[in-house]
């Protein structure tokens, strides 16, 4: 039986957590939270708390957490369906009738919806490539020549533009037919924040249709023409469109993929097309995200190789790291082709040709060659400290690999370049494998992308305080939070706030992936052991804000470092200067930041 998603976020609202949870322990107020001994593990003094104001349940020991839903699943045992029922009862709120034991009628709704929607998306489609050829769309087809696109090519992907206004493609719409409760679910238009309607969400930008495997359209992707934010607009959610689900471009490039027996994964739309354009058939791309184990299991119908091609910046460093542990897993054999000077496949392809592309993807690297290299990078190779610490990057990713042999020679091989003895690397594999956690994640990326304090401090601010939330969201921008590792978290800050939704846990476990941040991170912070005047959290997040922006800087000017020293050892006499002075900048812009610390914080 499935209900209503609109169902459950009603009944989340209304049930009252304290109440539900309270049926099963004794919960004692302490401030605003509730506290007890936890139920799901053994303990004599409590560190199981709930917070009805945000709706959650965390366990501190255990570390089990979430909402009503997950209590009640976990301590009867019970399915989703089933929890649904005992809360509704216990709250007294009715059941929908639709969904009362009538699964097929309830199915019936749902096939409905989606037959509806992909109508609604031909028309849109169809709405958008009309605009290329009328007057105002001249900007789009000037942008498409721009950037190398030919009329083939857009005609075959069926790019649009979207014209600047609040209401053509939804006039549109009504025009040919589409309801208004339609077009309000079809994710093409937002709703209006006060009283009611709603306007176009895509206004002057390049449209690109998102097909599923099948071909039929999902979902769309709008650029901007220009600068300005954000650069790519992507449908919400919808009956048809769910995220991590897709890969755009598949269903244009499966059979080349089967035929070839690899994918090219790449990061971006142009990075598919301009590829694509030029012959090079075999690709997919993730549309700006690591993979999900779902989007791996689609292109295993595919095929089990892949050279994973993402963009160098670290953005893409990151995402290649996360990406290859799900596709390991799955059993993929795994490469991964970093083009040189910064360049995506698009840039690439455009200055170098498809020649240079296709030899490019013959050296591309082993997954192995890619992460040694990578950890060597990042650590100092002169220190035996560093020495450690590059070994701990690598050898987690050693025990993905599945094959003995395999593993034997990738022993030997790191060795080499690490210059170690082989049988120091053995060792210490053998250590790894039996004291530390055996997941990557938690492991060599995780430390990597380690939580700073200044960012809890921070967070725990905008999260627990609304008017310190709004004061600072005014100073904030992208790049304070974009290379940290509660970046998720920011980001949908950004969009409840332009929402105006009051930030909530089940609203981020809905939206982050990222099991660390939901089950761990989000409930300690959400949690405030201590409650503190709404003086003290301004005070904590400016000075934290300006801790975190000054060791951006500092981790800013060791990258240029590196990059001097390369250069150094390369004789580019230029190049160093150029970096030289940027990094100046930089410890101009640190040392303006420590001085506006100590002012703040004497
Ligand atoms: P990039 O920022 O690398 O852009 O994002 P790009 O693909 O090279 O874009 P061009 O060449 O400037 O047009 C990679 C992908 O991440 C997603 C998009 O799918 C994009 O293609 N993305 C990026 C978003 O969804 N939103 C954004 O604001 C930016
Ligand atoms: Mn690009």
């Amino acid at each position: 039986m499935r209900f209503p998603k609109e169902f459950i976020d009603e009944l989340r609202n209304q049930a009252d957590i304290v109440r539900v949870i309270g049926d099963y322990v004794t919960l004692k107020k302490k401030g605003q939270n509730y506290w007890a001994c936890c139920p799901f593990h053994g303990e004599k003094s409590p560190s199981f708390s709930v917070s009805p104001a945000k709706g959650f349940f965390k366990c501190f020991g255990c570390g089990k957490a979430g909402t009503v839903f997950q209590f009640v699943m976990e301590i009867e045992g019970s399915n989703f369906p089933e929890a649904v029922k005992t809360i509704a009862e216990k709250c007294g709120v009715a059941l929908p009738v639709m969904a009362n034991d009538d699964d097929a009628k309830y199915a019936e709704e749902r096939d409905k919806q989606r037959d509806e929607l992909r109508q609604l998306n031909i028309w849109a489609t169809e709405f958008f490539e009309s605009n290329l050829e009328s007057g105002e769309g001249q900007i789009a087809l000037d942008y498409l020549a721009k950037r190398g696109i030919s009329d083939d090519s857009r005609r075959q992907f069926r790019l649009g533009y979207a014209p600047n206004s609040w209401d053509a493609l939804s006039g549109f719409l009504q025009k040919r037919g589409a309801s208004k409760f339609q077009i309000e679910r079809s994710g093409l238009v937002s709703l209006k924040d006060s009283g009611s309607g709603f306007y176009d969400k895509f206004r002057g930008r390049l449209m690109f249709p998102i097909l599923d495997a099948q071909g039929k359209i999902v979902a769309f992707g709008g650029r901007i023409l220009g600068e300005g934010e954000p650069k790519y607009l992507n449908s919400p959610e919808t009956v048809l469109y769910t995220k991590g689900q897709h890969l755009f471009g598949l269903n244009y490039s499966r059979d080349a993929i089967r035929r070839q027996g690899f994918v090219i994964l790449v990061e971006g739309y142009l990075d598919f097309l301009i590829p694509y354009q030029h012959g090079v058939r075999n690709l997919v791309a993730s549309l700006g995200t690591a993979l999900t184990d779902n989007q791996v299991r689609l292109l295993g119908r595919y095929a089990r190789k892949i050279i994973v091609n993402f963009d160098p910046d670290s953005a893409g460093v990151n995402a290649t790291k996360r990406s290859l542990e799900l596709l390991l897993t799955e059993g993929f054999k795994v490469n991964v082709l970093t083009l040189p000077d910064n360049l995506d496949p698009d840039e690439f392809i455009r200055e170098r040709g498809v020649e240079g592309y296709g030899k490019a993807l013959k050296n591309s690297q082993s997954f192995m060659d890619y992460i040694v290299e990578q950890a060597i990078r990042s650590h100092d190779q002169a220190s035996p400290a560093g020495k450690v610490e590059t070994l701990n990057e690598i050898l987690p990713y050693l025990k993905l690999v599945k094959d003995r042999v395999e593993m034997t020679e990738q022993v030997e091989r790191i060795a080499d370049r690490l210059k170690l003895d082989s049988k120091v690397v053995r060792e210490e594999f053998r250590r790894a494998v039996e004291t530390r956690a055996d997941r990557v994640s938690e492991t060599a990326v995780a430390a990597q992308m380690a939580v700073k304090p200044a960012e809890k401090t921070l967070l725990a601010a905008l999260l627990n305080h609304a008017n310190v939330r709004r004061r600072m969201m005014r100073q904030l921008t992208e790049a304070d939070f974009k290379q940290l590792r509660t970046a998720p978290i920011w980001k949908l800050l950004f969009d409840f706030e332009q929402q105006g939704f009051e930030p909530s846990y089940a609203a981020f476990s809905e939206q982050i992936y990222d099991a660390a941040l939901v089950n761990d991170l989000l409930p300690e912070l959400l949690i405030e052991v201590e409650e503190k005047a709404e003086e003290a959290y301004q005070r904590e997040a400016e000075e934290s804000l300006l801790s975190l922006r000054s060791s951006r800087l500092a981790e800013q000017q060791a990258v240029l470092q590196t990059e001097i020293n390369q250069a150094q050892r390369a004789g580019n006499a230029e190049q160093v200067n150029e970096l030289l002075l940027l990094k100046f900048e930089l410890a101009k812009q640190e040392r303006a930041i420590m001085n506006q610390m100590r002012n703040s914080f004497s």
